[in-house]
């Protein structure tokens, strides 16, 4: 039974670019390749999709995904809380900066100076700050990458965010993560499920984390 047709789906995607002065910016390797994959992926199962994407060049090739541009993570996170009053899921899956320059110079930074200091302040984490307001019927899937202690800091943020489940994917599998064409994850729920996939295409990628979506929005109707 498909649940996910008709549901109005919130994802977050790409990474965010935090200005140091007109020309330069704080940024990450993100591509968002495997959240624009899930994108595509819910329109064809029949959801609503309101994509809220960073700076990156790719689109969804299916016409039915709603895409907002934006550029910083206070853009990202003005968007996203806005989008999540109406959404039935939230997918967070970009690769929001952690921090921004306190003060973006409005010229181009000379380089005559020996050495350059820049200030930096912490982004909202805006998984978090969904997941405070986040409803009884809402479900909310986050994304950790991680390069050590992988499992703990997922289950870390799973709790931390008030996620349903998470999606964990390491950079010690080769294949896997930022620029890929493929991806390997296991997927830890709040029941305390691990699951492990084989590394696989993003676009296979996708049906598994939208079947895990699917299975839990079927527990959620029978209980
Ligand atoms: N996330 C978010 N807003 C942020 C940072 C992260 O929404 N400012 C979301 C990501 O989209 C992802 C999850 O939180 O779904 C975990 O992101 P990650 O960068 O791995 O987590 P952090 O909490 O920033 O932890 P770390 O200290 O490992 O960077």
């Amino acid at each position: 039974m498909n649940l996910i047709a008709g549901k109005k789906v919130l994802i977050t995607a790409g990474p965010t670019h935090e200005p140091i002065d007109p020309v330069r910016f704080i940024g990450n390797r993100s591509s968002g390749k495997m959240s624009i994959a899930i994108a595509d992926e819910l329109a064809r199962r029949g959801a609503e999709v309101e994509l809220v994407l960073g700076p990156v060049e790719r689109r969804p090739v299916s016409q039915e995904v709603r895409v907002h541009s934006v550029m910083t993570a206070l853009d990202m996170y003005e968007k996203s809380t806005e989008l999540f009053e109406n959404a039935d899921v939230a997918i967070l899956a970009a690769a929001v900066a952690d921090y921004r320059p306190v003060n973006a110079a409005n010229q181009k930074i000379k380089s005559s100076e020996a050495k350059l200091v820049i200030e930096l302040e912490k982004n909202p984490d805006i998984a978090q700050a969904l997941g405070k307001s986040k409803q009884d019927d809402q479900i909310m899937i986050g994304f950790a990458l991680e390069t050590f202690d992988e499992t703990k800091h997922a289950i870390g943020k799973l709790k931390k965010k008030s996620l349903d489940f998470i999606v964990l994917n390491s950079l010690n599998d080769s294949g896997a993560g930022f620029q890929h064409d493929t991806n390997k994850i296991a997927i830890i729920d709040k029941q305390g499920n691990n699951v492990k996939f084989e590394l696989k295409s993003k676009a296979q990628v996708a049906v598994d984390i939208l079947d895990y979506l699917n299975k839990l929005l079927y527990e959620k109707l029978v209980h």
